[in-house]
């Protein structure tokens, strides 16, 4: 991803929810309100108009949804066959054909589903405030795992994340402590903190009296306690080998601010969102299968010309926001001025990948002992997820891999068949060869290469002249999507991006 590693990539991306009107309660009382600013229009009646919604993702869906609400006549127009956009669930018999031809039909069992795009939810993003409204149920998504692995391809075998992070943290506590009982660090303590440090650092990473770490139970068990005591694991290794086994660069993601414990997906698959969404607005309001192919901006109104079943299509309408991707509205004829044109090309899509591997054993759970959760891997699997759900149930769909940038680049220029052949070869160093035997089906996607999406998400150029443009209606068109907003890769952008167009468009009406 452009030199940055994913999990800076995300921090980058990552900002605070806001505060709302529950904000100065909550600031009185020490706290900070975690809804983002935002009322609801109210309902404008006889006086509602008409407004064309470009693309059938979130963010469309939501303008349609929270427009619909207050009045106002909408009409979808989504380019796939399904709502959701980004956010696609494949279930057992599901299609998909890419950009290169490539067809791909889910074999999965029933009940078995692979959510390619987003999977995951922290508690301070909008998108659970929809969950609850919409009645879409959700339970908790296992994003870190103690028992989960640490895999360095010149390492050997994986080393389970709580062992990575007892032997990190012992070793630094104890450098730390040593070159505080020098006097190193006087400067620093003068006003006082020195015992505490000491006192902190000897719990935190498990030391000695005399400040040494030696390891000890956190690092795990080779043979696990019970009636008897247990075997504990060799080691610790020595502080370089704890270092180049990579636990330096993979312990620290769940400190992110929108990827720390407890995360949620909804129960059945991410797509349950998209669907509750599209009930509310109402089936008859969505047209699927409807291309956009050029909107022209008049004075007394919006059209939009569009293709549907081979024949061409035009709706005119007071107002239009547009939640299609930057990079593919870029390409869309329209008279919106060479500013809109050159702002939209400014945004830059990033590729990312996933496979979903269906296994007719949850052998991760039955001879591992892992449940949800990932492996964190420096092959181009990058990550490899266990599911959150269906614990001990025959099977099971793991992530194989989900990479971004030039990885998922290489595995997006792979016909599907190959994608997984390789995904099996390199999972089988970290899990052993039960990742080829009890293989049962897979289905991979590329994001830059699904057509109506071409990429993962669109970078902004935050700060810039053509970032405040998009955020300003164009006439009568306005731009909605996780673009347009601090939290790109998040439905939660899409949603508080879609809020921000439903205000403006309901103030203009
Ligand atoms: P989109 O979903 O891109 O919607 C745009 C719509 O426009 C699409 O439906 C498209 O088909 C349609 N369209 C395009 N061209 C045309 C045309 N010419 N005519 C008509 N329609 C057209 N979010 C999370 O909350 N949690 C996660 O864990 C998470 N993980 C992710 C992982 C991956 C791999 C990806 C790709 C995304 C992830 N996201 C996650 C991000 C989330 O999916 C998006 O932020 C959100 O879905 C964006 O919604 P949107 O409506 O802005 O855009
Ligand atoms: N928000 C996306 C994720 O967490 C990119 O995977």
């Amino acid at each position: 991803m452009d030199g940055l590693t994913r999990r800076r990539f995300l921090q980058a991306l990552g900002v605070s929810g806001g505060a709302g009107a529950l904000l100065a309660t909550l600031a009185a009382n020490g706290g900070t309100a975690v809804t983002p600013p935002w009322t609801p229009p109210a309902r404008a009646g006889r006086a509602g108009r008409s407004v064309v919604v470009l693309g059938g993702g979130i963010a469309g869906l939501t303008t349609a949804y929270e427009l619909g609400k207050a009045g106002h006549r909408c009409t979808v127009l989504e380019a796939r066959a399904r709502p959701g956009g980004r956010v696609l669930t494949i279930r057992g018999g599901d299609r998909e054909t890419d950009l290169d031809g490539h067809t791909q039909r889910a074999a999965f069992a029933y009940g078995t589903y692979f959510n390619a795009g987003a999977a995951r939810i922290a508690p301070w993003m909008v998108t659970l405030d929809y969950c609850r409204e919409l009645g879409v149920p959700v339970e908790v998504f296992v994003n870190s795992n103690a028992d989960a692995f640490i895999h360095r391809s010149a390492g050997g075998a994986p080393v389970r994340f709580r062992t990575a992070r007892a032997d990190l943290y012992g070793y630094v506590s104890q450098l730390l402590t040593r070159v505080t009982r020098q006097g190193l660090l006087d400067a620093e303590l003068a006003t006082g903190g020195r015992d505490e440090l000491l006192a902190f650092l000897r719990e935190f990473g498990r030391l000695t009296d005399t400040g040494e770490y030696l390891g000890g139970p956190d690092r795990g068990f080779a043979v696990y306690p019970g009636a008897d005591g247990g075997v504990p694991l060799q080691g610790p290794p020595s502080l370089s080998e704890v270092l180049t086994g990579g636990a330096g660069a993979s312990l620290g993601f769940d400190l992110g601010f929108d990827q720390a414990m407890p995360m949620f997906q909804p129960v059945g698959g991410m797509d349950r969102i998209p669907a509750a969404l599209a009930r509310a607005v109402g089936e008859e309001r969505i047209r699927l299968g409807a291309e956009v192919v050029a909107v022209t901006n008049r004075p007394d109104g919006v059209e939009v010309r569009y293709r549907q079943d081979g024949r061409a299509h035009a709706i005119v309408a007071d107002f239009c926001v547009a939640t299609l991707p930057p990079h593919l509205m870029a390409r869309i004829p329209h008279n919106l001025g060479d500013d809109v044109s050159l702002a939209l090309a400014a945004f830059r899509p990033a590729a990312a990948g996933k496979i979903g591997l269906e296994y007719a054993s949850r052998w991760w759970e039955t001879e591992l002992g892992i449940y949800g959760g990932s492996t964190d891997t420096d092959l181009d699997l990058r990550q490899v997820w266990y599911p959150s759900s269906g614990f001990h149930s025959p099977r099971g769909l793991v992530v194989g891999y989900y990479n971004f940038g030039p990885d998922a680049e290489a595995y997006a220029s792979l016909a599907p068949r190959d994608r997984a052949a390789r995904a099996v070869s390199l999972g089988e160093r970290i899990h052993g060869p039960r990742f080829r035997t009890e293989l049962a089906s897979s289905f991979s996607v590329s994001w830059s290469r699904v057509p109506h999406l071409e990429g993962a998400w669109a970078t902004p150029p935050y700060g810039s002249p053509a970032f405040a443009l998009l955020r300003s209606p164009a006439g009568r068109v306005l731009f909605a999507g996780d673009w347009l907003s601090h939290t790109v890769a998040w439905q939660h952008g899409a949603f508080v991006s879609a809020r921000a167009a439903v205000t403006a468009v309901h103030e203009r009406a």
